[in-house]
């Protein structure tokens, strides 16, 4: 990829550079399946099992519904060009890399530093809701950790040693093999579709439709803000295409793993915000951990808790792929130049990028046990959807510059589905709050800063 380095736009790029960008170094070894189960594993986690209610009480009412298929058809836009860019391009840079393509060097080091921030604060965020969890199944068992190791020291607490230790944890598994990290995958995976299987076994014979009156307590607003914040809860399918060089028939499985994911977790997201609202008060749904709540109120307390251990196990997957996501961005970047060399260091016999895991392991880790995260969270969403938009424009952009570039993936209907992308996503975007937008800003300013430094020193 050093050859690449002063190449800027995409008349620079011969086809066999663009098949360069699929280097050799990472193993192949995932197929269509391991995907849809990566996709999923990173996709259910918090937005459903802790958001929803919360969305649903405070912003949209029963119509969370409907936020959650607003959201879901920004994502269903955005995830058509990932799965074209994915299939054209590939490379594990993910956006990044198609960035890099389509509109060179600079644009794409400003989408890979975002794409830095959106992973690694949703590997923090959720890993304090991680502990969360994990410390109420504990009390389930009559088990207390001390109140200081399960607080941040700004809260009061030392740190907590749940959110560092899983994290840690993920981060071992990773660095030992994708294939093993996928194994591992998908396994939570079932768990996790098993416990949302019983929760909509056990609710659904609770419906009552006198649940949704009034169905937009709070106006068309409250279904965007609701909209805003489940979209959350999709992030996760995009971390799909960073897979690309370990994908054993990438142009074939990349688009089948990124739809189907998102497809089948709309589905599910749909089929459970529904059935939340309409068995109890939506007003009543305001609950650290919703979904299993609600159980326990309809008297079905052993369902409750099994649903407590499958949203731990949702929780566990959604760190474990987007940490794997941050890593392959953070790779390619690296090998591009973008980044110190030493983190280009694959591990000999893991195939893995061991470095990087492990550096950004434990920083992610100290941060999730030491930092209050709920107020930068809202900068995943924010970041999330510049990525979106900037893969939406990269397909349009392309098909004008690049003509006949090999699509073995084509959205359909030109660039209409990316052009509604690029306006749900925008749409989003405005709806979020001023201080995330100023967050957001001084993080890109601060990867300029560092962008020029590292040009001038690798000019100089
Ligand atoms: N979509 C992921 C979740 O809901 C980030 O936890």
């Amino acid at each position: 990829m050093t050859g690449m380095l002063h190449k800027k736009t995409i008349e620079d790029f011969s086809n066999d550079d663009l098949n360069l960008l699929a280097s050799k170094h990472l193993k192949r070894c995932l197929n269509a399946f391991d995907l849809t189960l990566l996709g999923i594993g990173a996709v259910i986690g918090a937005g459903i099992f802790i958001l929803t209610g919360i969305a649903a009480a405070t912003q949209a009412g029963p119509a969370i519904t409907i936020s959650f298929i607003v959201s879901g058809l920004a994502c269903a836009f955005s995830a058509l060009s990932y799965a074209e860019l994915a299939s054209a391009i590939g490379g594990c840079g993910s956006a990044y890399g198609y960035a890099y393509v389509g509109f060179g060097e600079i644009f794409a080091w400003i989408i890979g530093w975002d794409l830095m921030l959106e992973y690694a604060v949703s590997c923090a965020a959720v890993a304090i809701g991680w502990s969360a969890y994990f410390n109420k199944i504990l009390s389930i068992f009559k088990v207390q950790i001390p109140q200081k190791f399960l607080t941040s020291p700004l809260a009061g607490g030392i740190l907590d040693l749940p959110a560092f230790l899983i994290m840690m944890t993920v981060t071992l598994l990773l660095v030992f093999g994708v294939k093993n990290s996928a194994r591992v995958n998908a396994t939570i995976v079932g768990i996790k579709l098993v416990a949302i299987a019983i929760f909509i076994a056990v609710a659904a014979p609770h419906v009552n439709f006198n649940q949704w009156m009034p169905f937009m307590p709070f106006g068309w607003s409250g279904v965007m803000a609701g909209a805003g914040m489940v979209f959350f809860a999709y992030i996760g399918f995009d971390a799909v295409s960073t897979a690309a060089e370990e994908t054993i028939n990438p142009k074939r499985d990349l688009p089948i793993g990124i739809i189907a994911s998102l497809v089948i977790c709309t589905v599910i997201y749909v089929l459970v915000a529904a059935l939340l609202t309409l068995v109890v008060p939506y007003s009543s749904l305001n609950t650290a951990s919703p979904v299993a709540d609600v159980l326990v109120r309809l008297g079905h307390g052993m369902a409750g808790s099994m649903i407590a251990v499958g949203a731990l196990a949702g929780l566990t997957t959604v760190i474990l792929v987007m940490f794997y996501g941050m890593s392959r961005v953070t790779y390619a970047m690296a090998r591009d130049q973008l980044l110190p060399q030493f983190l280009t260091y694959v591990h000999p016999k893991y195939h893995t990028p061991a470095l990087i895991l492990l550096l950004a392991g434990v920083v992610i880790a100290t941060v999730a046990a030491t930092l209050p995260i709920k107020d930068i969270a809202e900068l995943v969403n924010i970041g999330t959807l510049a990525a979106f938009v900037m893969v939406n424009s990269g397909v349009i952009v392309l098909r004008y510059s690049k003509p006949n570039l090999l699509r073995p993936f084509r959205t359909p209907f030109g660039i209409l589905l990316p052009s509604l992308g690029i306006f749900f996503c925008v749409y989003l975007m405005i709806s979020l709050p001023w201080i995330t937008w100023l967050r957001f800003i001084a993080w890109l300013v601060l990867g300029l800063i560092f962008y020029l430094v590292n040009f001038f020193r690798r000019r100089g």
